[in-house]
């Protein structure tokens, strides 16, 4: 099932992706970083004009930890969760202190960043620097759980970390090169577009055939989560 699954989103992010935002075709981090935080909570959408914003005006990273905090909660006015904007000031004060105003390449080191949670650092690490690295955001639980047929409560610590060795174990192979890119954002444009939380479009997934929760023929029935 693994390379089988793996090769189909590869093949359909390439053909059927997302390929032209702003903040795709780049290797800046500061760029990929800005985006990942700006779409932890917020659709792609809403994302496009702030995030050309907030580049012009902090076009690099040690423009931002020079800021004013007010100036960049301006900025930010209207995107909500305003602990991403505090985050985001202090991480880029910390990327100058400790990093000497360069990102760290490693997810390891950016999970240390204030705001980079695990997915956002294996996101940045597999974007800017091919890292193989799992992601596990809440678009791409939806879809990993279906295809797995993972009914574990993912309200449960234990539970969620072993979807998250399962998320591991599913990585492309170290061998393909190039692919870890196209693997880490088919995955969040199958969950953004096709494996919806309410009546997934299974007819166009290109991993319909691998698919436990289609199967079964209940796919909104995951993921298992009976708390939050
Ligand atoms: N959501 C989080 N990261 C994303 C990305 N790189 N592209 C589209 N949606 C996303």
């Amino acid at each position: 099932m693994a390379p089988v699954f793996v090769a189909s989103v590869v093949r359909w992010q390439r053909t059927h992706g997302r390929s032209e935002l702003p903040w795709q075709n780049t290797r800046d981090p500061y760029r990929v970083w800005l985006s990942e935080v700006m779409l932890q909570q917020t659709q792609v959408s809403t994302v496009l004009g702030y995030f050309d914003r907030f580049l012009a005006r902090f076009p690099t990273v040690a423009e931002l930890a020079e800021a004013d905090e007010d100036e960049v909660f301006g900025l930010w006015s209207g995107l909500g969760y305003y602990s991403r904007a505090r985050n985001m000031h202090r991480c880029a004060q910390d990327v100058m202190a400790r990093f000497g105003g360069v990102f760290p390449q490693r997810s390891e080191d950016l999970v240390t960043l204030p705001g980079i949670g695990r997915s956002t650092a294996a996101a940045i690490a597999a974007f800017c620097f091919g890292e193989r690295v799992a992601i596990l955001d809440g678009n791409v639980k939806r879809v990993l759980t279906r295809v797995l047929g993972f009914d574990a409560d993912l309200s449960v610590a234990a539970s969620e970390r072993a979807l998250w060795n399962a998320a591991t174990e599913l990585l492309p192979a170290a061998s393909e090169r190039g692919a870890i890119e196209s693997y880490t954002q088919g995955l969040m444009d199958l969950g953004a577009t096709v494996c919806l939380p309410r009546k997934p479009n299974c007819l166009l997934c290109p991993v319909n055939d691998v698919c436990m929760a289609r199967r079964q023929g209940t796919p909104e029935a995951y993921p298992v989560k009976t708390r939050k």
